[in-house]
């Protein structure tokens, strides 16, 4: 964390539309994050919508080339070093000074080196309900319902095709395993009847907006001076 503790800067990783980036922004600028500065937005592609929100609103915003393929439904893991745009991507964020950084849909992995750099100042928004401590394979409701903690991409339609009645969205710290790290906040969306990936991503998304300006407002707070 910042060496006076004074502010908390973000350094938001984005790989498409950016709206809980948009959230942050909005959260900040109506003065719901005190302290709290979006001090370098970074997308790994060109054309990602979140990149031109970033500039409306006059945020320092790059786009880094990055090589990691992804198979089918799988993420190739990453090899245990830092990959080249990995390095760029640490200098980018040790030169601007990052405190916490916020991946906001941002699709690649990171290994366990890079995050070794960031020890418990990275997290994630996950479309679907983690545990607590991130690990387990399944989620209890709060109804009392055991459900498949659904990792990795296409975790919504991985809860419409496991027919389950509830879902969710979580921040969630960003640890070596994907999407298995210590959750910060969660919370439930019911499944309706007829909801296509689309439709449940929207309603989770509006859920992710309040999760995340919450997550970040959160670690500001533990952030301060006692
Ligand atoms: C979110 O649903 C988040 O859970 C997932 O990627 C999506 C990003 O959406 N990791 P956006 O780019 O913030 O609109």
């Amino acid at each position: 964390m910042s060496k006076q503790n004074l502010s908390l800067r973000l350094g938001v990783l984005i790989s498409g539309s950016g709206s809980n980036l948009q959230a942050i922004i909005e959260a900040n600028e109506s003065q719901q994050l005190p302290g709290v500065e979006i001090a370098l937005v970074v997308s790994n592609k060109a054309d990602a919508y979140g990149l031109q929100r970033a500039l409306k609103h006059r945020l320092p915003a790059i786009y880094l080339p990055w090589g990691q393929p992804t198979v089918g439904a799988q993420f190739i893991a990453p090899k245990p070093e830092m990959s080249e745009s990995e390095s760029r991507l640490a200098t980018l964020l040790h030169l601007f000074q990052i405190d916490l950084i916020v991946l906001a849909g941002w699709m690649r992995i990171l290994s366990a080196a890079f995050l070794e750099q960031f020890p418990q100042h990275i997290i994630n928004i996950h479309p679907a309900l983690l545990p607590d401590n991130g690990t387990g394979s399944t989620f209890t409701t709060r109804n009392g319902t055991q459900i498949p903690a659904f990792r990795g991409l296409h975790a919504v339609q991985q809860a419409l095709d496991a027919g389950v009645k509830i879902t969710g969205s979580c921040v969630h710290f960003v640890t070596p395993e994907v999407d298995a790290g210590p959750v910060i906040c969660r919370e439930e969306v019911a499944i309706e009847e007829g909801d296509t990936e689309e439709t449940l991503h929207e309603r989770l998304k509006v859920v992710e907006h309040r999760l995340i300006v919450k997550a970040v407002g959160g670690l500001k707070v533990l952030n301060e001076p006692g």
